[in-house]
């Protein structure tokens, strides 16, 4: 019986301490921030000053590019991004109007470059003779550009720029 209480004691001297080392961050803490004038600033939202839930008027759609100029690759497997619009091409499991021009057979009248090969290859690397069901939904990796200012700088660097140089 003895003991327990001893135990008793012993737990409700340790809370007490816990309890005043809490304490003590907290008016720590406090104090820190009333240094550096107040809280932290927050960091302007990416959707901007309005009230996130409120009513607002949608803006308007960026303007696709649809300059037709074929855009560099930043790295050599990266699927070309879109240079033409692609406003209302239905692409639908039925419908494929990116292939009415990117097929092979179609490529002569449409001046198109054509689906690459990887386009024709099934996962086994097998060369089908048409697209292969996995490259049938072209939006998946093609995108199109559009003159939206970027919401964050672009840090990109290409890689011929970085690691060793040969001389
Ligand atoms: C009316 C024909 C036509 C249709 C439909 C079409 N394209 Fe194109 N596409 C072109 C032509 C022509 C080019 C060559 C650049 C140019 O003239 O715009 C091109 C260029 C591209 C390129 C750039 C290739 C490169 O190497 O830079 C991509 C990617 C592309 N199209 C994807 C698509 C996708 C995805 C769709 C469907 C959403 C589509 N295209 C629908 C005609 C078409
Ligand atoms: C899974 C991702 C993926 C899908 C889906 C896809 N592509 Fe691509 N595409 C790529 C990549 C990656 C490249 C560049 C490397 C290569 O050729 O595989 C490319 C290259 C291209 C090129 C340039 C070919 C050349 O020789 O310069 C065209 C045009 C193109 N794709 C059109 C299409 C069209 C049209 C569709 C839909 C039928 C489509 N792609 C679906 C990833 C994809």
């Amino acid at each position: 019986m003895r003991r327990q209480g001893r135990t008793d004691m012993m737990s409700r001297r340790s809370m007490a301490v816990a309890g005043l080392v809490l304490c003590g961050l907290f008016v720590l803490t406090a104090a820190a921030f009333s240094a550096g004038g107040g809280a932290p600033d927050i960091i302007p939202r990416l959707t901007g000053a309005d009230d996130p839930m409120g009513d607002i008027k949608a803006p308007p759609l960026d303007r696709p590019v649809t300059d037709d100029v074929r855009r560099m690759r930043n790295y050599p497997e990266q699927p070309p991004v879109i240079p033409h619009s692609i406003d209302g091409y239905q692409l639908t499991l039925g419908t494929n109007r990116c292939l009415s021009c990117h097929k092979r057979e179609f490529t002569e009248g449409s001046g198109a470059p054509m689906i690459s090969i990887t386009h024709f290859m099934d996962r086994d690397g097998q060369v089908l003779s048409d697209v292969t069901p996995r490259r049938y939904f072209c939006t998946a990796c093609h995108v199109q550009q559009t003159d939206a200012r970027p919401l964050v700088p672009n840090m990109f660097r290409d890689a011929k720029d970085i690691g060793a140089t040969q001389q």
